[in-house]
């Protein structure tokens, strides 16, 4: 056999094993008592667009499509989750300090605006969260007008 086959194989087996990893899930029981909504007012235009574009890597529940059940996609979405939810995580936000939920707010408000949130790389494969100019427009200026509502 030659060795570009030897390795194709190789990666064909290696492809089928991981397939038999399954990375824990980002799933909790609805309502989260500590969400940002749960004491915050928004619109429901607000609230879905957040829920659509951002609750699945910033929050206590994800989505899982059904081709993340395909690895490497699963532990890519996982990778992501674990990172967003340690930078801000929207179901906890009302454990966070008025000063802490401020600064997030604000980096919540820069990062839409110079369309950094979503990732491109998740945008990429869910176009459901793809957000137009009028819904970036719409929830910074949702999360600018709570951040000076909060700062302390
Ligand atoms: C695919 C997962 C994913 C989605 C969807 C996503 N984010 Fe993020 N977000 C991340 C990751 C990973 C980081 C940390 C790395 C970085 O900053 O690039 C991050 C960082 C952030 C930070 C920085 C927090 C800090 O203090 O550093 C904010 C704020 C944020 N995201 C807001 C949002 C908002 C608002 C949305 C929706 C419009 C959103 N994100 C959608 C994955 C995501």
């Amino acid at each position: 056999m030659s060795t570009g086959k030897k390795v194709l194989i190789g990666i064909v087996v290696l492809l089928v094993i991981i397939q038999f990893i399954r990375p824990e899930r980002n799933i909790h029981p609805e309502p989260q008592p500590n969400d940002i909504f749960v004491k915050y007012a928004a619109s429901d235009s607000v609230k879905a667009i957040m829920k659509r574009a951002c609750y699945d890597c910033h929050s206590n529940n994800t989505r899982y499509p059904w081709y993340t059940n395909i690895q490497p996609i699963g532990f890519w979405m996982e990778h992501h989750v674990d990172e967003g939810k340690s930078k801000i995580n929207y179901s906890e936000f009302l454990t966070y300090t008025p000063k802490k939920a401020a600064h997030k707010l604000e980096e919540s408000v820069d990062l839409v605006k110079k369309k950094e949130m979503p990732l491109d790389s998740y945008t990429w494969i869910h176009k459901d969260a793809v957000l137009s100019d009028n819904q970036r427009a719409l929830i910074s200026a949702w999360a600018d007008s709570l951040k000076n509502q909060i700062r302390p």
